[in-house]
C-alpha cells in the first residue's frame, strides 16, 4: 500500500475512482479465491485492499456503493493464511510405471551405494490427497503448514486442528518433530458432501484441498477429512534407525499409518505388494494413486540424499491410467517458447476417471504418424486422423493422452494428417533437427508466440516474478497498441512510456484505477535489481533451467563477466572450455547458449533488457562448515566404502568440484586400490594425496 495517498487527503472524486477499483478487484479476488480455488492475491494485499475500502467508506459514508466489499459475506477474515518456510523442504517423487522400472530403480540405487547384499523396502499406497507438515514443539502442535511450492506453505493451522485423526498433543515425541502425510476424504464422506450440495467437487482430492484450505476453520470442521502420517520434516532426535520404525514409532505417538503398508526384499516383493494393494484399491474407501517405495534404511536413506526435487531413496509406483474413447474433432498446433510445435488434440468431451477431458497432447508429429522414437512402429504403425475414434488416457496430475486409435470406425474421408512445416504463428520455416523429435518454428523473436510465451516465462515465478504482472498481462500488453511490451526490456520502460500517453493512460482504462497501476509500475521497478542467476533463468534459453542458470550464476559471479565468458566461448576456445567444466553443463546446454548469445536479435533484446537492470552478483554457495569446500578432487582407483557416483555426489555436497583428470588446479587425489597414472600425475603436481579412510575422515564420516 506504499505510495498511496492518504485518504484524509482524497477528493471526493478521487475517492470515489478508488472505490469503484476495488470494488472490481476485490470482486475478481473473491472470485479466484472461492470460485476457482486459484487465489490471485495475497492474503495480505486481499486485506490491504479490504481495510483501504473500509478506511475511504468511513470518511466518504454517502460514497459507499451497492456492491461494496464491506457487505460481502463469507470474505476473508482478517488474517488470512501467512506463509510458512518449511525447515525441510517437502519433495515429490519420481514415478515409475513398470515393474522394470522398480527393477531399473534397485539397480540403480545399489551401483549408487555400491552395495551388493539385501536392499530392504518398506511399500505403502500413495494416498491421493494433498500433503501437510505439522509441526510439534515439546509435544504440542504449534503450526501446519501446505506444501506449497516446496519451500514455502501455507499456513493452515487452525483447520488442521479441527481435523479428528491429527492430534493436538504427543506423549513421549521428541522436543522438535514434524510429522508429514496426507489429508484426504474418504469416498464415502466425499458422496455425503457433494449431497449436501453447498459446493460440488470434481473428486475426493479437489473436496480435501478445498475444505482445508478455507478461511474460516469452522468450514473445515464441518468438513470429513482425514489425516495419514508417512514422513517427517525436522526433528530434534531420530525416531527410529529403519522407515518402518518411524512409521510404527508415530502410530504409537498417536497417528494413523497406512495399515497396508509392508517391508519387502526387492523389486519382486516389491511389484507383488504393488498388485496386492492394486487389488484392493476399489475396496479401500479411499483414493490412491500408486504404492510409494522407500529404503528402510535411514542410514541408507541419508547417504542417497537429494536430487534438485525428489529424493534418490524413494519412488512412487503409479497405477495404470485410466482409459476412455472419444472422437478427435481437431489437432490445434501449440507454439512453445523454444518454438517447439506441439499438436494438441481436440476432443469430443469424455469423462477419464471422474475429470471431463476435451483436450490431450499428441507428443510430435512422429506420435501421430505412428512412429516412435527411432523410427520404429508405435500402435502397430497406425497413425491418427481428425474424425478418428481415439483412446484417451489420464495418469493423475499428467496432461491426458491418446493412447491408441479404432480402424474400425475411421471415417472413409479422413486424410493422413500433414503437419504443419510452417509456424502457424509467423509462417517462419519449422525445421527439425537431425535427432529431434521436434519440429520447431525457425522464427525466434519474430514469432509472435516465442515471443510471447518467453515474456510468461520471464515474468513467472523463478524468473523475475513481477507482482501483478503474470501470464494473462503479458498477453494483453504484448497486442496492446497503447503500451506495447514485445521484450523484457519494454516492461522496465513501461511507466515512462506511459507517462507520455496523455489520456490514453493506463489508470484511465477499464479494470485499472490509479492504485492498480502504481502497484504495478512499483512491483516492476523493485524488480530491477535482480540477482544473476535468476536473470540468466529469466532468459529462457533452451536447455537453461533454473538449475543451469543456478551453476552458471555461481560460476561466473557477475554479468559482465558470464557475458564476456559466453561471447567468447567458441567451440576449442579457453572460455568454452571454462563453460563445459561446469559441473552440470554440457555441449548441448553451453551451445544453445553460446547460440543465443550470437544471434543478433536475442542479443539486441538481452542487451535493451540488461541496460535497465542492477544485476546482483551471486556468491558462491559458500560451505563454510566443509573442509573441502571450493578444493577441486580427483578420484581414482577403487573405492571400497562407496561408489564413484556417490564419492562425487557427497563431494559436490560438501562444496568441492570434482574432476576427471589431475592438473595444476587440482587439490586433494583421492586414490584407492589400483590407482595409476593420476596417482603419478598427482605426485608431479604436488597434489594431497589421501587414501579412501583419509577422505571420509576429512569430510567426517568415517
Ligand atoms: S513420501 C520425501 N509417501 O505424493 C518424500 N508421499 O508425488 C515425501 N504421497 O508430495 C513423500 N502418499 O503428497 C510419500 N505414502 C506416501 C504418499 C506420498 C501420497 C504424496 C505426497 C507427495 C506426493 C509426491
Amino acid at each position: 500500500m506504499d505510495g498511496l495517498k492518504p485518504v484524509r487527503d482524497l477528493t471526493e472524486e478521487a475517492a470515489r475512482d478508488e472505490l469503484a477499483a476495488l470494488a472490481v478487484r476485490l470482486a475478481q479476488a473473491n472470485r479466484a479465491y472461492h470460485a476457482e480455488d486459484a487465489p490471485d492475491l495475497t492474503d495480505a494485499d486481499y486485506d490491504a485492499l479490504k481495510q483501504r475500502n473500509a478506511e475511504i467508506e468511513a470518511r466518504f459514508p454517502h460514497l459507499k456503493r451497492g456492491d461494496s466489499p464491506s457487505d460481502q459475506i463469507g470474505a476473508a477474515p482478517a488474517d488470512g493464511f501467512g506463509k510458512v518456510t518449511h525447515a525441510v523442504r517437502m519433495l515429490s517423487l519420481e514415478n515409475a510405471f513398470t515393474p522394470a522400472d522398480v527393477v531399473d530403480f534397485d539397480d540403480r540405487l545399489r551401483r549408487y551405494l555400491g552395495h551388493s547384499g539385501p536392499l530392504f523396502y518398506t511399500a505403502e499406497p500413495k494416498i491421493d490427497g494433498l500433503s501437510l507438515s505439522l509441526r510439534y514443539e515439546r509435544g504440542v502442535l504449534v503450526q501446519a503448514a501446505t506444501r506449497g511450492d516446496g519451500e514455502v506453505g501455507e499456513n493452515v493451522t487452525e483447520n488442521a486442528r479441527t481435523i479428528a485423526d491429527i492430534p493436538k498433543r504427543l506423549a513421549g515425541a521428541p522436543d522438535l518433530l514434524e510429522v508429514r502425510g496426507e489429508v484426504y476424504m474418504s469416498h464415502a464422506d466425499f458422496a455425503t458432501l457433494n449431497a449436501r450440495g453447498d459446493r460440488i467437487f470434481a473428486n475426493p482430492r479437489n473436496a480435501a484441498a478445498g475444505s482445508l484450505r478455507q478461511l474460516d476453520p469452522a468450514i473445515t470442521a464441518s468438513r470429513p477429512l482425514r489425516f495419514f502420517a508417512y514422513a517427517w520434516g525436522a526433528l530434534s532426535a531420530p525416531l527410529a534407525a529403519t522407515q518402518l520404525g518411524a512409521i510404527s514409532r508415530l502410530a504409537t505417538l498417536g497417528f494413523k499409518t497406512n495399515p497396508l503398508t509392508a517391508l519387502c526384499d526387492g523389486p519382486d516383493t516389491l511389484v507383488a505388494q504393488y498388485q496386492a494393494i492394486e487389488a484392493q484399491r476399489a475396496a479401500l474407501g479411499y483414493d490412491i494413486d500408486g504404492v510409494v517405495y522407500k529404503v528402510d534404511d535411514l542410514d541408507l536413506q541419508a547417504r542417497l540424499g537429494f536430487r534438485s526435487n525428489t529424493p534418490r531413496w524413494a519412488i512412487a509406483h503409479k497405477f495404470p491410467a485410466e482409459l476412455a474413447w472419444t472422437e478427435l474433432i481437431g489437432i490445434d498446433i501449440q507454439v512453445g517458447r523454444t518454438g517447439a510445435l506441439s499438436p494438441v488434440a481436440r476432443l469430443l468431451p469424455v469423462t477419464v476417471g471422474g475429470v471431463v477431458v476435451s483436450n490431450a497432447t499428441l507428443h510430435n508429429e512422429d506420435y501421430i504418424a505412428g512412429r516412435g522414437a527411432k523410427g520404429n512402429p508405435i500402435r502397430g504403425g497406425r497413425d491418427i486422423r481428425i474424425g478418428d475414434r481415439v483412446q484417451v488416457y489420464r495418469a493423475g496430475d499428467v496432461i491426458p493422452k491418446i493412447s491408441d486409435v479404432d480402424l474400425d470406425h475411421r471415417p472413409a474421408t479422413a486424410m493422413p494428417y500433414g503437419f504443419p512445416v510452417l509456424c502457424p504463428q509467423c509462417g517462419s520455416a519449422a525445421v527439425r533437427e537431425a535427432g529431434d523429435a521436434v519440429r520447431r518454428c525457425t522464427g525466434g523473436l519474430i514469432c509472435p508466440a516465442q515471443a510471447v510465451e518467453r515474456l510468461k516465462h520471464f515474468v513467472s515465478r523463478g524468473a523475475f516474478d513481477i507482482e501483478g504482472l503474470g501470464a494473462k498481462q503479458v498477453e494483453m500488453f504484448f497486442h496492446d497498441a497503447d503500451l506495447p511490451v514485445r521484450t523484457p526490456a519494454d516492461i522496465f520502460t513501461l511507466a515512462a512510456r506511459d507517462e507520455a500517453n496523455g489520456l490514453r493512460r493506463l489508470k484511465n482504462r477499464e479494470g485499472f484505477g490509479e492504485r492498480s497501476v502504481s502497484n504495478l509500475f512499483a512491483a516492476i521497478e523493485n524488480k530491477r535489481r535482480i540477482p544473476l542467476d535468476r536473470l540468466i533463468f529469466a532468459l529462457g534459453i533452451r536447455h537453461v533451467g533454473e538449475a543451469a542458470a543456478g551453476l552458471l550464476a555461481r560460476h561466473y559471479v557477475t554479468w559482465p563477466v558470464f557475458e564476456a565468458a559466453v561471447t567468447g566461448a567458441k567451440p576449442d576456445t579457453a572460455e568454452w572450455a571454462e563453460l563445459t567444466s561446469i559441473n552440470g553443463v554440457g555441449d548441448v546446454l553451453a551451445g544453445s547458449l553460446v547460440a543465443a548469445f550470437r544471434n543478433p536479435a536475442e542479443r539486441a533484446a538481452i542487451d535493451a533488457l540488461v541496460a535497465q537492470l542492477d544485476v546482483v552478483p551471486v556468491q558462491a554457495r559458500a560451505r563454510v562448515d566443509s573442509p573441502v569446500a571450493g578444493k577441486t578432487v580427483v578420484f581414482t582407483g577403487t573405492l571400497e566404502k562407496m561408489s564413484r557416483a556417490e564419492a562425487k555426489a557427497r563431494a559436490e555436497a560438501l562444496g568441492a568440484k570434482v574432476a576427471g583428470s589431475v592438473s595444476a588446479k587440482t587439490d586433494l587425489l583421492v586414490a584407492g586400490p589400483g590407482a595409476g597414472s593420476k596417482a603419478k600425475d598427482a605426485a608431479k603436481h604436488g597434489v594431497t594425496i589421501l587414501d579412501e579412510d583419509a577422505w571420509l575422515a576429512l569430510i567426517g564420516s568415517a
